[in-house]
C-alpha cells in the first residue's frame, strides 16, 4: 500500500525524536498563538506532531496559525482538529482552507459516509498531497451512544478509503486492540483520554496505538518540557515491552 505523506513525514519524526507524542493545543484567546509559539520552540525534541483544536482556530484565526505553522513546519506535523461532519461541498472548502494554512492533516468524523459527506475531505486531501484521519470511537462516555455500535464499520470506511489514521481512545483499550486487530499496519491509530481524561501515560500505546494525543497535562504544566519527557520516558517503557 502506498504510504501517505503525511504518515511518511509523522513516523520520520517519530524515528528522529524517538517519540511517540502529539501535544493537543486547545487554548483559546488573545494570547493563545504566542503561549502555543513558546511550546513548539521548547518541545521541538521531544513532540513529533501538534494537533490544534477549534477553540484555538476560532479566537486566533487562520492566518496567525498560518504564520506559526510555517515558522514550525520543518519540526512537526501539524493537525487540524476540527471533527469534520457537514456534507461534501461544505467539507471540501473547510478542507481546503485548513490545508492551504498549512496543516498536514485534517481529523473528520466518519458517521457522515463518504458519499456526498467525506468525499469531499478526501478529494481535497488527494488533490494537495494531505492526510485525513478518521475518528472512530471518543474518549467520552457518550460515544457508547452512536459511536461506538458502529467503531468497525468506522474503520472499514477508513481502511476503504485509505485514510492515513483513525483516532481512538485511551479511556477504552479493547476498543484501540480490537481496532489493531483490524487494520493491521495499514492505518496509524492515535489515541487521546491519556493524563488529564484519565488513561495512564503509555496506555494507548500498550494497547497498539502508534501515537497519544496530549493536551492539558502538557500545556497547563508548570515545565511542559519535563512533563513530556516524562511522558516519553514511560512511553520508552511501555514500547520496550511491546517490542518483547
Ligand atoms: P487533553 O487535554 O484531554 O486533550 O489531553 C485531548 C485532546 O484530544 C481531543 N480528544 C479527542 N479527539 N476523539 C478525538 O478525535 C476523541 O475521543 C477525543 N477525546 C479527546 C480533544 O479535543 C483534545 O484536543
Amino acid at each position: 500500500m502506498l504510504e501517505g505523506e503525511f504518515r511518511r513525514r509523522i513516523l520520520e519524526k517519530a524515528f528522529e525524536k524517538k517519540s511517540r507524542v502529539i501535544l493537543a493545543f486547545d487554548e483559546h484567546g488573545e494570547d493563545a498563538v504566542n503561549k502555543l509559539i513558546v511550546l513548539c520552540e521548547s518541545l521541538k525534541e521531544h513532540v513529533v506532531g501538534v494537533k490544534i483544536g477549534l477553540p484555538t482556530m476560532l479566537s486566533s484565526g487562520l492566518q496567525g496559525l498560518s504564520r506559526l505553522i510555517k515558522r514550525f513546519k520543518e519540526d512537526y506535523v501539524f493537525i487540524a482538529d476540527v471533527k469534520m461532519a457537514d456534507v461534501s461541498h461544505v467539507n471540501s472548502l473547510i478542507s481546503r482552507l485548513l490545508y492551504e494554512t498549512g496543516f498536514d492533516a485534517i481529523i473528520s468524523h466518519g458517521f457522515i459516509g463518504y458519499e456526498g459527506g467525506l468525499e469531499g475531505v478526501f478529494h481535497e486531501a488527494e488533490r494537495l498531497g494531505k492526510g485525513v484521519i478518521i475518528v472512530v470511537s471518543m474518549s467520552h462516555p457518550g460515544s457508547k451512544d452512536f459511536i461506538d455500535p458502529v467503531s468497525d464499520r468506522l474503520v472499514q470506511i477508513a481502511l476503504k478509503y485509505m485514510a492515513d489514521g483513525v483516532v481512538a481512545p485511551a479511556t477504552r483499550l479493547r476498543i484501540v486492540e480490537e481496532v489493531r486487530k483490524t487494520v493491521g499496519s495499514s492505518l496509524l491509530i492515535l489515541t487521546p483520554g491519556v493524563g488529564a481524561q484519565g488513561a495512564p501515560y503509555g496506555a494507548g500505546l500498550s494497547a497498539g496505538a502508534d501515537f497519544e494525543i496530549i493536551g492539558r497535562s502538557i500545556t497547563s504544566s508548570l515545565n511542559p518540557v519535563e512533563k513530556a519527557l516524562e511522558v516519553k520516558m514511560e512511553h520508552g517503557r511501555i514500547l520496550g515491552q511491546r517490542a518483547c
